[in-house]
């Protein structure tokens, strides 16, 4: 009995029925794998070219196949091949093309070759080029983010501890943190690629092939450092698409935790900053609001890219070696995540660049709340008492001026010497914002030189970090 199935899987002779409608579409992966055809072509290409250099297929027929291939690619690209998901995945509706392209040379390419090492090489392949997308994003994100900071290294706002003010800091300081956590994860992808850079191709199925291939030539056509040294493990491996998604879950992580803060200073409880109109929505019934949506939909869509790595351990944790279907499942979650985050990247440097910053509300809010206690306590420290009576005196103060509803510049000197003989007429200086900011001078502080000097490095170690993505 024939079916509109026939034919469609490379297995077929063993079996005496085809395969149920409702399986196929169970199996398939070909609705969401067909986004790597330009990989798996790449990676047909590179092998049908090493099967020719070691003698097993001929020249001539390398020629066939890979002209053939270099057509199903445009065709594919210009729409005039569609997706046809009664096949199995693309690595099969791929074959299927050739073979139907120049008949029983098609079938060579298979030659040493299992879909199992096959479907390694693609995702890896197509994990290479979205590193460098993230990466490209990420790069251009801190960029902005540099900008950002090197325009408000003045400006001086509240730093928080518990969500209470703490000390003072600057605006561009703030930023400056965001900053060295996305260069984390730019090195984060860095030591990513060099994990996925490792060629799978050869492993077979999981035994390697008895033919004389050389992995290191495929290695080399596909620019990969070098080829996995257990067939067993080159077909079992995903941790490099774990390693991926988790690496896009601490890039979400970061993002999220700015959106939560792009939120909150833009919440009418804050007023810090004010998001572009472009940037935001309005309310379907408060005609008032100004919602921060696209913060908040990245700050969601974390949750989803963390399932999405819960998703992939899961399927992982108790697989026997070596493949099993089970790992098609690696896919959406690897999808999902790569364009979550790339979505998420294309949008945030948008907004903040767009955003006007309220550098008096800022400042205001600086004044409230005693952020100038510690600065207290140290000068104390510079006048020779030990810390700990020093912020045992700069409490005591605090505690007085709640009590007399004072802020520590509105204390006169006397009763700041009524608590410690230490304090003189400096001491007004020491407390004022500008001058907090300005005494914690060891880099890495909030001091507006050090903040100019640590931009001015991480624009070099942008400089470098490009020349190094684009080798
Ligand atoms: N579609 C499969 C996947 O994504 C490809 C490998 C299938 N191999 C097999 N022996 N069934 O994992």
């Amino acid at each position: 009995m024939s079916s509109s199935l026939d034919g469609k899987q490379l297995w077929g002779s063993r079996f005496s029925k085809t395969l149920d409608k409702n399986v196929n579409d169970f199996n398939s992966s070909l609705p969401f794998d067909n986004i790597l055809y330009k990989y798996d072509i790449k990676g047909s290409i590179a092998h049908a070219s090493m099967l020719a250099d070691q003698g097993i297929i001929s020249f001539e027929e390398k020629e066939k196949i890979v002209s053939a291939l270099n057509e199903i690619l445009s065709e594919i690209e210009t729409g005039k091949i569609e997706f046809n998901f009664e096949f199995e995945d693309i690595h099969s509706f791929v074959e299927k093309l050739l073979i139907e392209k120049i008949g029983d040379t098609g079938k060579k390419v298979h030659t040493s070759r299992s879909r199992n090492d096959q479907v390694a090489l693609d995702v890896r392949l197509y994990l290479k080029d979205e590193i460098k997308k993230i990466q490209k994003l990420l790069i251009s994100f801190v960029e902005i983010l540099l900008e950002i900071s090197n325009e408000h290294i003045t400006t001086i706002m509240p730093g928080y501890t518990h969500l209470q003010r703490a000390q003072a800091i600057t605006f561009g300081h703030h930023i400056g943190a965001y900053i060295e956590m996305f260069k984390r994860d730019i090195e984060r992808l860095n030591d990513l690629y060099k994990r996925v850079n490792i060629l799978p191709l050869g492993a077979g199925a999981l035994a390697g092939t008895p033919h004389y291939i050389d992995r290191y030539k495929t290695a080399k056509y596909l620019n990969f450092d070098n080829v996995a040294l257990n067939s067993i493990d080159a077909v079992s491996d995903r941790d490099f698409v774990i390693e991926a998604i988790s690496t896009i879950s601490i890039i979400m992580m970061h993002l999220s935790r700015m959106s939560e803060e792009i939120i909150l200073f833009a919440s009418f409880e804050y007023k810090f900053i004010e998001l572009d109109d472009a940037y935001s929505t309005g309310s379907s019934i408060m005609p008032q609001k100004k919602n921060p949506d696209i913060a908040e939909l990245t700050r969601g869509k974390t949750g989803r890219v963390y399932g999405d790595l819960m998703t992939i351990l899961t399927v992982m944790k108790s697989l026997p070696l070596a493949y099993n279907k089970d790992m098609q499942e690696d896919k959406e979650p690897l999808f999902d995540a790569i364009n979550t985050v790339k979505m998420c990247l294309s949008i945030m440097p948008s907004m903040l660049k767009t955003m006007k910053v309220n550098k008096e509300n800022m400042l205001k809010a600086v004044k409230d709340g005693f952020l100038n206690a510690t600065d207290a306590a140290d000068y104390l420290v510079t006048k020779g008492l030990p810390f700990r009576d020093a912020h045992n005196v700069s409490g005591k103060l605090v505690s007085y001026c709640i009590e007399k509803k004072k802020t520590l510049e509105d204390l006169t000197l006397e009763e700041y010497k009524k608590e410690s003989n230490f304090f003189d007429n400096d001491i007004y200086d020491a407390i004022k914002a500008e001058n907090s900011v300005n005494s914690k001078k060891s880099i890495g502080g909030p001091a507006f030189e050090n903040v100019k000097k640590v931009n001015e490095i991480n624009k070099n170690w942008l400089k470098n970090i490009k020349r190094e993505i684009n080798e």
